[in-house]
Formats: C-alpha cells, sequence, structure tokens
C-alpha cells in the first residue's frame, strides 16, 4: 500500500505539472481528488483494510501525501484563477422582473404649448416659427414702435447690437408673415421671448404663442369668437370672457382679455385678486398702419391680431403660483404633469 501511495503521489504531481488552465485543473480535480472516484480518495478507503499495526503509519503518510497534492493544487488554482472570475457571463436569472427605464414626459410649458397650438389649428390656424434673435424693424419698427417711441419701455430689451436684439415677444412674426403672403392669412407662432426681468411673475425667457387673421371685413365679433372657443377649449368648461379696452401700439382699438377666475369661478379669491378675473392676453384689430407697412391696403383688408404668455396660461390650468418652478428643473414639480 505505501508503493502505491507513492507511486500515485509521483502520478498526480506529475499530471498536475502538466494542468495549463482551470480547465485541465478541474479534470485533475476530479480524478484524483474527487469523493467520487477519485484516486487518492479510493486508496484512503482502503485504510480500514490494513493491519492495525500499519495503519497508523500508513495514515499519517497518506495525509502528508494528500496535504502535498493539495498544496500545489492550490498554488496552480491561483495561477489560473478559480474559474469563476467575473468576466464570465452569469447565468441569467429569467424568472427575476426586468428593469424598468424610467420614462421621461415633456415640460409642463411644452404640453401646454402643443394644447394652445392644437386648439388653433383645429380652427383653421396655421403654425409658424421665427428667430429668437430678431432685428430692430420687426421687433418694434414694423409694429408701429419707431425709435423713442414710449412703449420700448415696457419691453425691457436684451440688445445684441443696436439693431439686433433678443425679440421681446412673438409679434415680429405678424410682420414677416404678412410682407410673404397675400391675404387671406390664419398663422399662430409659438415661441422663446426674452425681457430683462426677473421676480414671481417674470422670468428673463419666456414663452408666448402670437395669433392673428387677416382678411375682408375682420371684426372685432371674430375676435371674439376665435378667443372665446379657444379659452372654452383650453380650460374645458364654459367661461365667461371680458374684453378691456387697452393700448399697443400694433392694434387699434386693443383690448386686454380675461377669463372669469378658474379657482373661484368668478367670486373673488386670493389668485383674482378679489376680482373674479383672470387676465389672459393683450389683442386687438391690426393697426391700418402696420398693415399698410407690409404693403396691404387697408380699405380692403382688416385684421385681428392676440398674443399670449404661456406660462401664465400654464399656471392658471394648473394653479402654479410661482414661475420660477418652471425653470428649476426640480423633478418632483415636472413629473406631475
Ligand atoms: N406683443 C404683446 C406683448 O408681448 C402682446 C400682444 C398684445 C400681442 C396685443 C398682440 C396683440 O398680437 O394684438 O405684450
Amino acid at each position: 500500500m505505501e508503493t502505491q501511495l507513492r507511486a500515485l503521489q509521483q502520478e498526480a504531481l506529475d499530471a498536475l505539472e502538466q494542468t495549463t488552465d482551470s480547465a485541465s485543473l478541474e479534470l485533475f480535480r476530479v480524478s484524483y481528488l474527487g469523493r467520487k472516484g477519485g484516486r487518492l480518495t479510493a486508496i484512503l478507503r482502503q485504510l480500514g483494510s490494513a493491519a492495525p499495526e500499519d495503519r497508523p503509519r500508513l495514515g499519517q503518510l497518506a495525509n502528508e501525501i494528500k496535504a502535498d497534492i493539495e498544496r500545489l493544487f492550490d498554488e496552480r488554482l491561483q495561477l489560473f484563477g478559480s474559474g469563476t472570475d467575473s468576466s464570465r457571463p452569469q447565468p441569467v436569472d429569467l424568472s427575476l422582473p426586468g428593469r424598468y427605464l424610467p420614462f421621461g414626459s415633456l415640460h409642463p410649458i411644452t404640453q401646454v404649448m402643443g394644447e394652445i397650438c392644437a386648439i388653433f389649428e383645429g380652427l383653421g390656424f396655421a403654425v409658424a416659427e421665427g428667430p429668437d434673435v430678431e432685428s430692430d424693424y420687426y421687433n418694434f419698427e414694423a409694429l408701429n414702435i419707431p425709435q423713442h417711441h414710449p412703449a420700448r419701455d415696457m419691453h425691457d430689451t436684451f440688445y445684441v447690437t443696436d439693431s439686433i436684439l433678443l425679440r421681446t415677444h412673438t409679434s415680429p412674426m405678424q410682420a414677416r408673415i404678412m410682407e410673404k403672403q397675400d391675404p387671406p392669412l390664419r398663422y399662430i407662432s409659438p415661441g422663446k421671448v426674452y425681457r430683462c426681468d426677473s421676480d414671481i411673475t417674470h422670468t428673463p425667457m419666456f414663452h408666448q404663442v402670437e395669433g392673428f387673421l387677416v382678411d375682408r371685413d375682420v371684426s372685432f365679433a371674430d375676435l371674439k369668437g376665435v378667443l372665446t372657443s379657444f379659452s372654452q377649449r383650453m380650460f374645458q368648461r364654459d367661461l365667461a370672457l371680458r374684453f378691456r379696452p387697452s393700448f399697443f401700439p400694433f392694434t387699434e382699438p386693443s383690448a386686454e382679455v380675461d377669463i372669469a377666475c378658474v379657482i373661484c369661478n368668478g367670486k373673488g379669491c386670493r389668485v383674482c385678486k378679489q376680482t373674479g378675473w383672470l387676465e389672459i392676453l393683450g389683442s386687438g384689430l391690426i393697426d391700418p398702419e402696420v398693415l399698410t407697412q407690409v404693403g396691404y391696403d387697408p380699405d380692403i383688408y382688416s385684421g385681428f391680431a392676440f398674443g399670449m404668455g404661456v406660462e401664465r396660461i400654464a399656471m392658471l390650468k394648473y394653479g402654479i403660483d410661482d414661475i420660477r418652478l418652471y425653470y428649476e428643473n426640480d423633478l418632483r414639480f415636472l413629473s406631475q404633469f
């Protein structure tokens, strides 16, 4: 038995030398050290049948040989790696629930702007966008606001050069479109506008939607009809509308339009400052001066125009009380819409 053991020791050490990777090492382990059918294991099992006086000596020898082989085996294992390194693909547990990607959503301003456009498109208006960087001419001059006109003061303009600026409203699109096309026209123009102003109801960049219609025999009644339809669809109820006389250089007559307060339904509350009314836009009949400037004959054509702030409409629709919330990128706020 002793010779058998020594032969096996030599053979095992030779075999171990021959292993080249973790796979061949595993084969070695199974054939020599494996619990079932391992050759060393098999000899150790025979120990019980050796003569009792030989058993202690043989047992000690067997254990030494086993420890020797295992030590060398461990060394090789270190060398090749255990064979379960993390670069190997791990088995997939198909019963686990999948991982969800968080859904993004449109910014509330983008959503409301889309809604406003959809309502006017339903009323036959086409959509046209214009440049954010605008000329003094389209932003002011063409809209009957000449140099030194006091109305310029209201705009808090960001100038790029003396004659180039960030548009302060979307109204320049009236002139740009009318200049290129003949009536009848029905357009809305959504986009960003800029004013040097910042507090709880103003941000330096905000959004407006401009709308206008030019044709023969357009009257204030047409304006009222279109805006009534719009506000009823936007706020999804039969709201009263109020036209308050106002002034804009590019419309005559001009009116600011209020809707019955959507919070208290006209009874008077904190949001409407107890008046029962909320201002939603500026409007009027296009000033003959503006029509003349683009080459239309004001004796043949007339039109109406209006402009609204998208942030304001969204604030009223969703009861938001601070305009800055739109631009702080707080997902707890933004993901509610
Ligand atoms: N452009 C105006 C502003 O930003 C809003 C406005 C008022 C637009 C009357 C219009 C209008 O088209 O008719 O304050």
